[in-house]
């Protein structure tokens, strides 16, 4: 059976970017595949953290996860960090990466790069990333567009070390959506929807109350040229706002656009789309944050079905490099 693998960091609030480019497609992945999702929490550590903070956004985004559909009958859901072989493989790993290959990552250049006061995990960051994704054996991982630099270096990695040390990894691909893959901000439909831009109503969140999310849609940018078309080159808020519907109802922006005349009408429809598709996923969300102790069962059960198949690709990964194994007494 195909394996597949993804993850969040556990930093902020969720928003359409996550849910259109991964989560949704997690939820769909679950039924055709041997899926892993975990909240990559020591991700998180190489941003500015508050321990208590951390720690109750890892069970916020188990209960997104949870809350979206994901169903741990049906797939495998853990936290990063309870799984120890993550950082045992991204040493392994990291000793073969250059800092050449690290360093042309646009998001680490984008998030401050080569600086005195850069911190070394985040230069490593896509490492932890490699190893997250190869001791799992996976043949696709469900991501949006800004994850497919840190897919080919994971890639290349995989295929590096097989080279040297023998055929120890699975190679794996990237699984981009077709719709939804890169949401852009609704007030610089230039950028992409991001945790850390700072214009709130650009980002809509996806614990956003319909009385949010219609004026976020509402205010959204567009042009004043009147002509309702799919054109991201010229016209990047409306396809913006024709992406969004075109995410809520699996088909192309283009199908959407041919539907409408007026920007207003376009912006009621996504809004209300928006609300729909929301809805369910916020009512069940109160339900499984109120229950942090069977949040916590559940992330225990995952971390175990993850451990017993990351020891075994951990352990062959240490064989083929030479490391001696431990004996027991
Ligand atoms: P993160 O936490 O930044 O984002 C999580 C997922 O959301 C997608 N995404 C978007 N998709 C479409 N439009 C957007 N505006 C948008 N913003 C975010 C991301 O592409 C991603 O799929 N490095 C990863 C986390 C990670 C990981 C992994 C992913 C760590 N280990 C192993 C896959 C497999 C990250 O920072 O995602």
């Amino acid at each position: 059976m195909t394996r597949v693998l993804s993850g969040i960091q556990p930093s902020g609030a969720m928003h359409l970017g996550n849910y259109f480019g991964a989560i949704k497609n997690f939820v769909r992945e679950q039924d055709h595949a041997d899926a892993f999702y975990c909240v990559v929490d020591l991700h998180a550590l190489t941003q500015n953290i508050d321990p208590e903070s951390l720690r109750k956004a890892s069970l916020d985004l188990m209960a997104i996860y949870l809350a979206s559909g994901l169903d741990p009958e049906r797939c495998t859901l853990f936290l990063q960090s309870h799984v120890a072989e993550h950082t045992q493989l991204a040493w392994l790993l990291e000793c073969t990466a250059s800092m050449g290959e690290l360093r042309r990552m646009t998001q680490f250049k984008d998030k401050g790069g080569d600086q005195e006061g850069t911190r070394v995990g985040l230069f490593t960051y896509p490492v932890l990333m490699a190893a997250d994704i190869v001791l799992y054996d996976v043949d696709r991982v469900p991501v949006g567009d800004d994850q497919r630099q840190h897919l080919e270096l994971t890639r290349d990695l995989a295929q590096r070390f097989n080279h040297r040390f023998g055929d120890v990894f699975v190679i794996p691909e990237a699984s981009i959506p077709s719709v939804g893959a890169r949401v852009m901000d609704l007030q610089e439909p230039t950028r992409k929807m991001s945790k850390s831009v700072s214009s709130p109503l650009g980002t809509v969140n996806m614990l956003d109350d319909p009385s949010d999310i219609e004026r976020k849609i509402k205010k959204a940018v567009t042009d004043t040229d009147g002509e309702l078309r799919y054109d991201p080159e010229t016209k990047p808020g409306l396809a913006t706002l024709l992406s969004l519907l075109a995410a809520c109802e699996r088909v192309s922006p283009a199908t959407i656009a041919q539907r409408y005349e007026r920007y207003g009408d376009l912006k009621k429809d996504v809004a209300a789309a928006l609300i729909a598709e929301l809805a369910p996923i916020q009512q069940r969300y109160e339900e499984f944050r109120n229950d942090p102790a069977a949040l916590e069962a559940m992330m225990a059960v995952g971390a175990q079905k993850a451990r017993s198949v990351a020891a075994r690709t951990y352990q062959r990964a240490a064989d083929a490099i030479g490391l001696a194994p431990p004996v027991s007494h």
